[in-house]
């Protein structure tokens, strides 16, 4: 039987009574749970005798004019699909007990250099959003493994780096983007869209796919490849904010020495504010690069 937590302190209380015998695997999300989550539940729990899944909306990482309003709330039905998936505790705190004090005073978590590119110039004060609630939560699960998506790849790596420089205690684990069958992504904002913009959708990965099929094709003029996507996806009717060939571990413009890369896509379609990204293996054959 899956418990609902609301409390940190009761939180607390619950993990301290089985701790000692078993690890502890945290997913942190914000709801309306997907596909694309529930690969993240099942992979902690192959690596855990206790999962923790957490739903918290998150206002610190949201700007002014962004959609922390409108963010599809569905507790009911997430529950029950954590439910099924075997998950031990579901914490779902409500804004006061995260921000107890006005969010101006709260202490931040700020991941610098990586934070500030790509996503992170185009939404001021969203990873540091990210980094300082994810830095809570683990806190307050203390968990052995935290489960995250490639989906947002960046924040992957912001994680990491916050792990990584503050020493925190939990390993982190990155998984594979789980996707529509049309390639689109799976997103809780994709139900921003309507029905032609969600049949325009999938061009964002089909231009990321076509960009990797010419870099295994042997293409190293980045910032030329970088404009053609761009221009591919407004000439597909999206409203692109970058498209940014990058190293994998980095994130910073490849050097001759990067083997992995990755390729980082944003733009938007009506309201909605749609994110991919495809990886590169540079070590692998080129004949096998196109999907
Ligand atoms: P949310 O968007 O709910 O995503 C929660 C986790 O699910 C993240 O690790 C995200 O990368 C992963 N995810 C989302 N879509 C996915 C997909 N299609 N395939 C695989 N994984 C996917 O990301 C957040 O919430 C928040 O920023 C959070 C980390 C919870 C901090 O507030």
């Amino acid at each position: 039987m899956m418990q609902t937590v609301d409390d940190p302190v009761r939180l607390r209380e619950v993990l301290a009574g089985v701790r000692d015998q078993e690890r502890v695997a945290f997913v942190p999300t914000m709801g309306n749970l997907h596909a694309g989550h529930l690969a993240l539940v099942r992979e902690a729990r192959r690596r855990a005798g206790i999962v923790v899944v957490s739903i918290f909306v998150n206002p610190l990482q949201f700007g002014p004019n962004e959609d922390l309003g409108r963010y599809p709330r569905t507790l009911d039905a997430d529950r029950k699909a954590l439910q099924a998936e075997g998950v031990d505790l579901l914490f779902a705190p409500p804004v006061e007990a995260i921000y107890p004090i006005p969010l101006e005073q709260q202490t931040r978590v700020e991941v610098p250099g990586i934070s500030d590119i790509h996503c992170g110039a185009a939404r001021p004060g969203h990873f540091s959003g990210v980094a300082t609630v994810v830095c809570k939560l683990f806190n307050m699960v203390q968990p052995d493994v935290a489960v995250f998506g490639k989906k947002d790849y960046q924040q992957l790596r912001v994680i990491q780096h916050m792990v990584r420089d503050l020493a925190m205690p939990v390993e982190i684990i990155g998984l594979d983007t789980v996707r529509e069958r049309d390639g689109l992504a799976m997103s809780s904002r994709n139900q921003y869209l309507d029905p032609e913009q969600r049949r325009v959708a999938p061009r964002l990965y089909a231009v990321l796919r076509d960009g990797r099929t010419r870099i295994l094709g042997g293409r190293r003029d980045w910032r030329a490849l970088e404009k053609e996507m761009t221009a591919g996806l407004a000439a597909d009717g999206l409203r692109p904010d970058y498209a940014a060939i990058v190293d994998a571990e980095t994130l910073l413009p490849p050097t001759p020495q990067s083997r992995q890369l990755v390729i980082l896509a944003a733009a938007w379609l009506g309201g909605a504010r749609l994110i991919d990204n495809i990886e590169i293996d540079l070590n692998q054959n080129h004949s096998t690069g196109s999907l």
